[in-house]
């Protein structure tokens, strides 16, 4: 399929029809998790009538096995190697295992910024609670050219510098950073990378090599429309014996990869992974590079035909090939928390209330499995509650 097809309705209403029907509100908060297909839905519950008819058996020497064709899978999408990989409950899990597995020492410098995933933050401040490290924060505009933003980071290395952290697409706004450039500055100076592609994964195609960075973290219940409870972290192969799991194993590994990987939890529901490989599946068959264009397709649909509203402020980028599903926007005058409000009660649209610093807004988030009639609905009902202000 070519991406022209991102304009051809027909063909998404086929997709639609493969999605759970999203009731009771039109769901566009996709950028925090989104429904998966039909198609894994229902393998993750077969998976799970099959645990509980034998669970020791049935999980671990049957559902288990699959796994490292799982991330024979993956590899191929993330463009790594399958023992790079880990697989475990979502983005957040993934900082914390690289955060917390990295060893420093008192007075190493971590540059962060205020715009990176609050719940890393968090945990790079324990560890400067904790162990005295220190932690720098990178200050730039969401909406600065991409120079700008590097720039900014490069400015902030100092010769303690050990680690940078990075978001690939802000969560606050759908703003792609410059990673690749980031990461390239820092492995010139032996700084290790943390890259936190929650909202790039499956949206638009990444590359893990061409990245280049040492930890790649993702969830798969965003994009790539796997269970909920389904993540991915990616260690560079060369720091994978340096990094301390999370959590210590019961036995072993049987590769040292999978130190860091779901069953260090201690038991665990397995029927969640099964349905990873349905999802790849289901995400191959249309394509990385057409469910990308068709997201960006759909977020120009609608901002086209708001953006000339008196006192529309867009705060995400669009004239640029990144552009994925999601953005961010609010009204002059308007408290964003009320017409979001209003859009949910009244008109039954869900979009999320979104605040960093300065930026208060709105953030909209569509999905493959969405058409154009309904940001048609959307718009007509923020057009109304505008007008009732
Ligand atoms: C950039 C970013 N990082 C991390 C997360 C956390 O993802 P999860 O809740 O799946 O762990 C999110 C969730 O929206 C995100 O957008």
């Amino acid at each position: 399929m070519s991406s022209s097809h991102a304009t051809d309705e027909a063909f998404w209403e086929r997709i639609r029809d493969a999605y759970p029907r999203q009731q009771p509100l039109l769901n566009l908060n996709n950028a925090a998790v989104s429904p998966p297909p039909l198609v894994v839905e229902q393998a993750m519950i077969d998976a799970y009538r099959l645990i509980n008819h034998n669970p020791d058996v049935n999980m671990w020497s049957k559902l288990d096995a699959a796994l490292p064709a799982i991330k024979q899978q993956l590899a191929q999408l993330a463009d790594c190697s399958p023992e790079e990989i880990a697989l475990n409950r979502n983005t957040s899990e993934g900082l914390s295992t690289a955060i917390f597995g990295i060893p420093l020492t008192a007075n190493d410098q971590v540059l962060i910024s205020a715009w990176d995933y609050p719940s890393a933050c968090a945990a790079w401040q324990q560890r400067q609670q904790r162990e005295g490290i220190e932690v720098a924060c990178v200050d730039f505009d969401l909406t600065a050219s991409d120079e700008d933003i590097f720039k900014a980071y490069e400015a902030g290395i100092t010769p303690k510098t050990r680690v940078i952290q990075i978001t690939h697409m802000c969560h606050w706004n759908g703003r792609v950073l410059p990673v690749k450039r980031i990461c390239e500055l820092a492995r010139s100076k032996g700084i290790i990378t943390i890259v936190d592609g929650a909202q790039t994964f499956a949206q638009m195609p990444v590359s893990f090599r061409d990245l280049d960075c040492d930890y790649f973290v993702t969830s798969l219940h965003k994009w790539l429309g796997a269970p909920v409870g389904n993540g991915m972290l990616i260690v560079r192969e060369s720091r994978i014996d340096s990094t301390w799991p999370l959590l210590a194993p019961f036995d072993p590994p049987p590769l040292r990869i999978d130190k860091f990987d779901h069953w260090n939890l201690g038991t665990y529901n397995s029927a969640v992974q099964a349905g990873i490989a349905p999802a790849i599946h289901f995400h191959r068959e249309i394509g990385t590079g057409n469910i990308h264009a068709r997201l960006r397709e759909l977020t120009r649909y609608w901002l086209d035909q708001v953006r000339d509203l008196p006192g529309f402020r867009l705060y995400t980028p669009i004239d640029t090939d990144d552009l994925g599903a999601v953005s961010l926007f609010s009204m002059d005058r308007l408290d964003a928390r009320k017409i979001e409000q209003e859009l949910r009660q009244t008109h039954r649209v869900h979009v999320k209330f979104r605040q960093a610093r300065h930026v208060a807004g709105l953030r909209v988030s569509p999905h493959i499995y969405m058409l154009k009639s309904d940001l048609d609905l959307f718009v007509d009902a923020l057009r109304r509650v505008i007008r009732h202000g």
